[in-house]
């Protein structure tokens, strides 16, 4: 795994939206996945500065997101579908069919999740994934524990992650309990993978993906065995890591 270390979170959110739009300029019809949660909000407005000041084209790139709480409508302040239109969609040039995140109120999860798994390999597979990493060391809502060959599907939120995401809600009560998730297998697909970390919150996670056992406690620590992932972390989020 390459490891770019950045020496806070704005100079971590200028390197990894430069690694997109470098993405983008090769390939602008590029199939992106996209990750929600705070860490990649700072690489967003990077990447519509880049728009807007130097003339990066959205027109022809198509996205798929991780994933989506279950329960909430496209319209919920805290639905990750309203997180990607506020944060990056609504302020670039991109086509809103090309824009796909997981729908939290399908009736029919399991048909769901494949018909998702589906899109992606229709849309000729995910060229470059942006994740971020829970404290636990999830990645997307695939928690500690989930099958390395999972599909996207329904899944449980482990109370670790119900108590660090409800920052974003009015109490932890109204966090829903469940999401739709991509799967690891999606996941590991992916042609190329960048991962962002940022803050001591997340520097026992990046320790263990990087040093630990592969593991499916340690979710992120599957990407050992891909071979296309760049981390870029800031020095917090490094902290822990033994230097070679
Ligand atoms: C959520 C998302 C993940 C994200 C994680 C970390 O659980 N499902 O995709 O990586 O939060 O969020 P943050 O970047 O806010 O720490």
């Amino acid at each position: 795994m390459l490891i770019i270390t950045a020496k806070d979170y704005d100079e971590m959110s200028q390197k990894a939206a430069r690694y997109i739009a470098a993405e983008i300029l090769l390939k602008p019809d590029c199939l992106l996945g996209l990750a929600t949660g705070s860490t990649p909000i700072g690489t967003y407005q990077e990447l519509i500065r880049i728009h807007q000041q130097e003339g990066l084209s959205f027109q022809k790139v198509r996205t798929v997101n991780l994933d989506e709480y279950y329960g909430l409508p496209a319209s919920h302040e805290q639905s990750y579908r309203y997180f990607m239109q506020e944060t990056l969609f609504d302020h670039i040039d991109i086509c809103p069919d090309n824009t796909h995140v997981p729908d939290g109120l399908t009736k029919d999860p399991q048909s769901y999740g494949k018909e998702y798994d589906e899109l992606i390999v229709a849309l000729g597979g995910i060229d470059l994934l942006l994740l971020g990493i829970g404290s636990n060391g999830h990645i997307a809502f695939n928690e500690p524990g989930s099958y390395f060959t999972a599909q996207t599907r329904l899944v449980d939120l482990n109370p670790n992650t119900i108590e660090d995401n409800s920052r974003f809600f009015e109490s932890k009560d109204d966090v829903p309990r469940q999401a739709i998730s991509m799967g690891m297998k999606s996941i590991l697909d992916s042609k190329r993978i960048v991962i962002l970390a940022s803050g001591a919150g997340k520097a026992q996670a990046i320790k263990d993906m990087l040093e630990g056992p592969v593991d499916p406690m340690l979710p992120a620590s599957i990407l050992q065995l891909h071979s296309n992932v760049t981390l870029i972390a800031d020095k917090a989020a490094l902290a822990l890591v033994q230097p070679d």
